[in-house]
Order: structure tokens, then C-alpha cells, then sequence
């Protein structure tokens, strides 16, 4: 059965349960507005671990002070109804004042990599994304904790912050889960109208574009990341925040394209922001959409 938990003493009571009966911790942080995105990793999770842990906590300091903290989508009893389907453990649903009680002033700074791409703009994004999962993983020791490459810049983020302060927790990284057009699943996705779901297939086609390309034997980033531009270019409502090829570890744009690295774009559809990326393969693109 489900269980909901808000608070830290009584999380970190429950772990160690777990942890005293040799019971493996499947973790997967979310914001919540769960959607099949957020359950891949979920069912994943599932599969690999005898307890699964899913925290929904819309975390104020990862958003800008213009950013959409206050809308952001919070559908908790819904949520819950989809996390108990899947056969979850634990709900960790913290207050803010729970996770940042008066006084709090910790950071973690990653050098060269949180100013990048999404970084460039939103500021302190990224300190806000490590310490809260610095802090979640903490609570919940979790031996596997689950990202989707949707949010591709976030996942390097957090493996080298794991890597760089041996937090020991395996890290995996899971395919991002589109509709059936090609639309990457987002909980943003719900500030779209009908009409601007369809201009966000530019995305999508973007990144098709890049990949054709490459399987056609394109090498030269500035050529294909010429080609995504038009695309998106061409959707009126849409406007390019960046486009970029870069390494999958630095996140350093390339001149030329190797097989790996990685087509990652964010882009403006009327006010909503939405990022997508694809792994450039020299062979066969892996797109995975709901039927
Ligand atoms: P949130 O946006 O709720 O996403 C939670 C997890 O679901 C992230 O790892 C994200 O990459 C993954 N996800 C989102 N859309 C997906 C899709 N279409 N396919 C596969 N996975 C998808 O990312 C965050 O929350 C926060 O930054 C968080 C890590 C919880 C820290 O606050």
C-alpha cells in the first residue's frame, strides 16, 4: 500500500527499516503532474528494487524569480492515485519549510557545466536541481535513483555531483517518452493550447532533421544546427532560446559531430519553455512514443 510521508524524521525512519531488512531503495524524484514520462521510471525502478520511493516536492529554489513556480502544475491526489497503480511504496511529499527551514544557506556549485545551455537562462537553476537531490538522496540512500534523458543537462549535473562527492548511488538514465506525434512529455506540456501542442512538434522535427543528417554521413555541426534552425524558424510562435551539438560530458558545443554526442535545444513556444535532446548515433535513431 501507499504510504505518504511529509516528514523528515519520519522518512528517514522508514528507510531505515528498509535498510535494517536488506531491502533494496529504487528513488525517483519528481515535481509531480506525473505522466507516463515520470512512470517509466517508475516501473523501472520497479522492477529493479524491493522498495520504491517516488518524492514529489515542486522545488522553490531550482526556479527563477520570474520562472513559474506558482503555476506549476501540483496534482497530488492524482499523482498518488497513478504512483499506488504502480504498486509504490512511498510518497515523500516534504513542505518547503521542511526542506529549507529559516537558516538554510547551503549551495553546491558545479563549475563550467551549470552555466551551459539551460544554465545561460536560468541562473542557479542547476544549484537549486543538486541540492535538492543532494538532499533527497540523503534522506532516502537510495542504491538506484532514476532520471530521464529529457532533461539531459540535468542528468550530467547530477552524476557529477554523485561522481565528485562519492555519494555512491547508481545512477540511470531512462529514454525520454513521447506522444504519439513526437511531443516530448513535459508537465509544462499542460500550459500549451491545441494549437501550440502542434507548433512543439518543431522539437521533435528538429531533432529528426539532425539525426537524418547524420545517418546521411553529416559531420559538420554548424551545417545541421543551420538545418534545426530553419525548422524552428519556420513555426511562428516558436522562438530559439539555444541549439547546440556537444559533448555528453562536458556539455562543450563541437565542431565536428562524433557518435554520442548529443542535439539539445530549448525553445520558446509562446510563453512556455521546453527543452528536448537527442544522442546522435551514426546509425539508427531511438525515438521511443506512446502508442
Ligand atoms: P520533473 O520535471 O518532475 O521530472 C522528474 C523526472 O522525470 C526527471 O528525471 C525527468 O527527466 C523525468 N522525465 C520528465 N519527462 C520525461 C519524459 N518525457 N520521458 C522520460 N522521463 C521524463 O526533473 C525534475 O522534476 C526536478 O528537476 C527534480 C530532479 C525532481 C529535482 O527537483
Amino acid at each position: 500500500m501507499l504510504q505518504v510521508i511529509t516528514s523528515i524524521e519520519d522518512i528517514k525512519q522508514r528507510i531505515k527499516t528498509f535498510k535494517e531488512n536488506q531491502l533494496s531503495i529504487g528513488f525517483v524524484p519528481t515535481m509531480g503532474a506525473l505522466h507516463e514520462g515520470h512512470l517509466s521510471l517508475v516501473r523501472q525502478a520497479k522492477e529493479e528494487n524491493d522498495k520504491v520511493v517516488v518524492s514529489i516536492f515542486v522545488n522553490p529554489l531550482q526556479f527563477g524569480i520570474n520562472e513559474d513556480f506558482t503555476q506549476y502544475p501540483r496534482t497530488f491526489d492524482n499523482d498518488c492515485e497513478l504512483l499506488s497503480k504502480e504498486d509504490v511504496d512511498i510518497v515523500f511529499n516534504p513542505k518547503a519549510s521542511e526542506m529549507y527551514p529559516n537558516g538554510f544557506c547551503t549551495s553546491v556549485i558545479m563549475e563550467r557545466i551549470e552555466d551551459r545551455l539551460c544554465g545561460k537562462s536560468r541562473p542557479g537553476h542547476f544549484r537549486g536541481v543538486a541540492v535538492v537531490v543532494l538532499k533527497l538522496f540523503n534522506l532516502v540512500n537510495p542504491d538506484i535513483a532514476y532520471f530521464g534523458q529529457k532533461d539531459f543537462q540535468q542528468t550530467v549535473v547530477i552524476k557529477r555531483v554523485v561522481a565528485d562527492l562519492n555519494l555512491g548511488v547508481n545512477i540511470k538514465v531512462l529514454p525520454t517518452i513521447r506522444n504519439k506525434e513526437g511531443l516530448a512529455l513535459s508537465s509544462r506540456n499542460a500550459y500549451l493550447s491545441e494549437t501550440e501542442k502542434n507548433d512543439a512538434l518543431c522539437l521533435y522535427k528538429a531533432l529528426i532533421k539532425a539525426q537524418t543528417m547524420v545517418n546521411a554521413g553529416a559531420k559538420n555541426a554548424k551545417e545541421i544546427l543551420g538545418e534545426m534552425e530553419k525548422i524552428i524558424n519556420n513555426c511562428k510562435s516558436a522562438k530559439i532560446d539555444y541549439i547546440s551539438i556537444i559533448n555528453p560530458e562536458t556539455l562543450e558545443s563541437v565542431p565536428e559531430v562524433r557518435k554520442g554526442d548529443v542535439a539539445a535545444l530549448a525553445v520558446r513556444i509562446g510563453k512556455t519553455r521546453l527543452i528536448d535532446n537527442t544522442i546522435l548515433f551514426f546509425i539508427m535513431a531511438v525515438f521511443i512514443h506512446l502508442i
